[in-house]
C-alpha cells in the first residue's frame, strides 16, 4: 500500500511502527521519535508508544522485539516539523503523565498541527482538551510534591546526617522534579523514595535508584529544622484556597504529614496575614518601611520574584542611617549570602582597598544592593552567580527606593548597569554615564562606575587600566562629597 506523502514522496503506509521509549518520562526521546515519524508521513494508527515493562501491541507487526529500528530515515526533502511553542510546552508536563495513551494522543495532536498549527488553540477540541488536563493534572502532582515531601534525618556511617523522604507521586515527576530539591537542599545528602524509582542527592551529583517501598524510608518525625526554615516559608498566605487546598490534599499525603494538626493554625495565620496584606492594599500603595530595620525585615519577607527562594536569606544594606554616601551594587553573591551582609566576598575585597585608596571610609558609608537575593545556578558544590533580570531588579526597586528615602544620602554611587537601573529605574550606559552627576529626584547626585566583579574578571593590562578608571572614579566622589560637605 502507497500513498502521497507531505513531501510528496510515496511511503508504505502498510508498517506499524513500535516505540519503546527508555523511560517512561523520556519527552526527549518522544520529541525526536515523533518528529521522524511525522516526517516519514507515518499516521498515528499506524503507531504504538510501549513505555518500558509495557506489554507491547500486538498488532505492531513490523515492530521489532526492541526499539524502533525500522523506521526509515526521513526524506531529504521532508518539510519541517511543525510544532508550536505552547504545544511544546503543555506536552513536556503531558508526557509526564501516568496515562498510558498519553504519547499516542501527543503523537496524534503532532501529527493535527502540521496541517492545523492553531489547533491548540481550540479549547472545544477534545484532544486538546485532554492534552491540557493531563498538562494540569502533572503540574499538581509537582506542586503537591514540592509541599508535601517530608525529610527525616538517619546518619550515614560515618556520622554524616543523610535525609530521607518517601513519597507516592501519581505520576512520573519525580526526575523532573528534581531540580527543584537539589536548589533547595544544595549542601545536604538526601534521597526522595517513591514507588516509582528514587533520586539520591550526595552534596554534587543526582544519582537514580529503583522503585522503593515506603518501609525503606525511616519513620519518626520530619526534621524540625528544615519544616521551619522550608515548608512554613513556601506557605503562601496570597495563595492559599482551603476549599482548594483539602481537594488537593488526600488522606494519602495526610499520613505522611505528621505535623497535619499544625495546618489549621497556619490557614488561620496564613489568613491573617492575606488579609493584612489585602489590607495593606496593592504593592504600589504598601506603607514604605519607616526605619532600616523594617526594610530588612520586610525584604527577607518579599516574595515578589523569583529570586526570592534562591539563596538563603535577603542581605540587607548596612551603614549608617544617615549617611552622606550610599554605595550600591547588584545583589549579594555566594558569600554575602552566607554571610548576610553585603560585599564581603572578593568583589568586597577590592572595593575595600579602592575605597581606602581614595580615601574613602567605607563605615561611613551606607553599603547595599538593587536586588537583596542571591541569584544563582547549582554546578556540583559551586552556587554560580546569575544576573538579575531587568525585572527582577525593579521589582527589588522598591526596597532600595525604601532605604534612600531613609538613608537620604547626598551622593549616590551605582556599582554596575544593575545597581543604575535599580536606582533610575531605566536601562544605562555606564561608558556613557560614568565620571559625571545625575541628579536625582531628591536632590542626591547618582554617580555610576564600573562593578568591582568587573575588574575581577580582566586580566593584564586591561585590568589596569579599568581599575585606574575606576579609582578615578571613585576620587571624584570623594571630592564632590567634601565640595558637597563644605
Ligand atoms: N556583588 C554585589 O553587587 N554585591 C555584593 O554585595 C557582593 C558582590
Amino acid at each position: 500500500m502507497a500513498a502521497q506523502s507531505r513531501s510528496g514522496q510515496h511511503v508504505s503506509l502498510g508498517s506499524h511502527y513500535a516505540v519503546h521509549l527508555p523511560a517512561p518520562d523520556d519527552f526527549a526521546f518522544w520529541r525526536e521519535r515523533a518528529r521522524g515519524l511525522v516526517q516519514c508521513d507515518v499516521p498515528p494508527d499506524r503507531v504504538s508508544w510501549i513505555e518500558p515493562g509495557g506489554t507491547g501491541d500486538l498488532f505492531a507487526a513490523e515492530g521489532p522485539s526492541r526499539g524502533d529500528k525500522r523506521l526509515p530515515p526521513p526524506p531529504a526533502d521532508a518539510p519541517p516539523v511543525r510544532a508550536s511553542q505552547r504545544f511544546l510546552t503543555i506536552a513536556r508536563s503531558a508526557a509526564l503523565h501516568s496515562d498510558p495513551a498519553r504519547f499516542g494522543l501527543l503523537y496524534q495532536a503532532l501529527w493535527r498541527l502540521q496541517r492545523q498549527p492553531r489547533l491548540m488553540e481550540d479549547k472545544a477540541d477534545p484532544q486538546v482538551r485532554r492534552i491540557e488536563e493531563l498538562a494540569k493534572s502533572v503540574r499538581r502532582d509537582a506542586h503537591k510534591m514540592h509541599a508535601f515531601v517530608r525529610f527525616r534525618e538517619v546518619q550515614e556511617e560515618d556520622g554524616t546526617p543523610h535525609f530521607v523522604a518517601w513519597f507516592e507521586p501519581d505520576h512520573h515527576i519525580l526526575r523532573a522534579e528534581a531540580g527543584f530539591f537539589m536548589r533547595r537542599f544544595a549542601n545536604m545528602r538526601w534521597s526522595i523514595l517513591t514507588p516509582r524509582g528514587s533520586i539520591h542527592w550526595d552534596g554534587e551529583v543526582m544519582h537514580e535508584g529503583p522503585p522503593a517501598r515506603r518501609e525503606d524510608a525511616p519513620g519518626g518525625d520530619p526534621v524540625e529544622a528544615l519544616w521551619r526554615s522550608y515548608y512554613a516559608s513556601i506557605f503562601n498566605p496570597a495563595r492559599l484556597k482551603v476549599g482548594a487546598m483539602l481537594s488537593e490534599m488526600p488522606k494519602k499525603y495526610w499520613k505522611n504529614l505528621p505535623e497535619a494538626e499544625l495546618i489549621p493554625q497556619l490557614i488561620a495565620g496564613a489568613q491573617a496575614r492575606e488579609a493584612a496584606m489585602v489590607a495593606a492594599g496593592a504593592r504600589a500603595e504598601r506603607a514604605r518601611p519607616a526605619t532600616l530595620a523594617e526594610v530588612a525585615q520586610g525584604a527577607a519577607a518579599c516574595r515578589d520574584c523569583p529570586i526570592a527562594d534562591c539563596g538563603t536569606r535577603a542581605v540587607a544594606g548596612e551603614g549608617p542611617e544617615h549617611a552622606p554616601l550610599m554605595i550600591v551594587g547588584e545583589q549579594p553573591g555566594d558569600q554575602e549570602d552566607l554571610a548576610g551582609r553585603p560585599f564581603v566576598g572578593p568583589a568586597g575585597q577590592l572595593l575595600d582597598d579602592h575605597l581606602t585608596r581614595a580615601a574613602i571610609d567605607r563605615g561611613a558609608a551606607y553599603v547595599t544592593n538593587a536586588v537583596k537575593h542571591f541569584k544563582f545556578t547549582q554546578k556540583g558544590k559551586h552556587r554560580l552567580h546569575q544576573s538579575p533580570t531587568a525585572k527582577e531588579i525593579d521589582t527589588c526597586r522598591w526596597w532600595l527606593e525604601a532605604e534612600r528615602a531613609l538613608v537620604r544620602p547626598r551622593i549616590v554611587l551605582a556599582l554596575g548597569a544593575s545597581a543604575a537601573r535599580g536606582l533610575l529605574g531605566r536601562t544605562v550606559s555606564v561608558a556613557r554615564e560614568r565620571g559625571r552627576a545625575i541628579v536625582l529626584d531628591d536632590g542626591a547626585e547618582l554617580w555610576v562606575t564600573v562593578h568591582p566583579s568587573y575588574l575581577l574578571r580582566l586580566d593584564g593590562a586591561a585590568r589596569e587600566e579599568q581599575a585606574a578608571l575606576f579609582a578615578a572614579d571613585l576620587t571624584a566622589v570623594r571630592k564632590r562629597l567634601g565640595e558637597l560637605a563644605g
